[in-house]
């Protein structure tokens, strides 16, 4: 497994201590408040477990599962929501938590669906956002951790074909693993 890594770009440690800031300004900027927190998986899911950690906040956690399909240049395009959230969210504060923000079709759609169901506000936040000219949606995330490059990243919880999820650090899959 760790030999089909090229490189790592962010170790454990690195991502300890950027979850742990990011908690601590989402703490803040939410004070008061009670965020419902959803999860998209399953890319998010060891950010999603490490980051309400570091969020010292009473709030409701939910999980969501979306796919997205269809023609790649329409902007939000289509997700067909495979899981969805049991929470009511009319009037709530939503903090959406994605593992990496690449095109942004899928979030994009997810948000135009949960802004159907009348919450007071929508927020982004990503582990990852990738730094790339294929974005089809002005959606930018309000809360991120890293920027990566253009290139194909697994590891803390993003996966290729199911497997790297469960690597401690993030880090460049080898392109002979993907292309061939
Ligand atoms: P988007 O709709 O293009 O923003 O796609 C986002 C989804 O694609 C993410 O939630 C990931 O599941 C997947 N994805 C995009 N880039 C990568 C990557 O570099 N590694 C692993 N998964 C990725």
């Amino acid at each position: 497994m760790h030999s089909d890594v090229g490189s790592i770009l962010f170790s454990e440690e690195q991502i300890a201590e950027a979850v742990k800031a990011l908690g601590k300004r989402i703490t803040a900027d939410h004070a008061g408040k009670s965020p419902v927190i959803i999860g998209i998986l399953k890319g998010s899911f060891i950010f999603m477990s490490d980051l309400v950690r570091n969020i010292d906040l009473d709030c409701e956690l939910d999980f969501m599962i979306a796919k997205s399909y269809g023609n790649a240049a329409v902007s939000s395009g289509k997700v067909r929501v495979l899981k969805d959230i049991d929470t009511d969210i009319a009037g709530r504060d939503v903090i959406i938590v994605e593992d990496i923000l690449d095109t942004a079709r899928t979030l994009a759609a997810v948000k135009e669906i949960l802004m159907e169901r009348n919450p007071a506000s929508i927020q982004i936040c990503t582990l990852l956002d990738k730094v790339t000219t294929k974005k089809v949606s002005d959606l930018r995330a309000d809360y991120k951790c890293f920027d990566v490059g253009d290139e194909f990243v697994v590891g803390y919880g993003l996966d290729y074909a199911e497997r790297y999820r469960n690597l401690k650090y993030i880090g460049v899959l080898k392109r002979e693993i993907y292309e061939h």
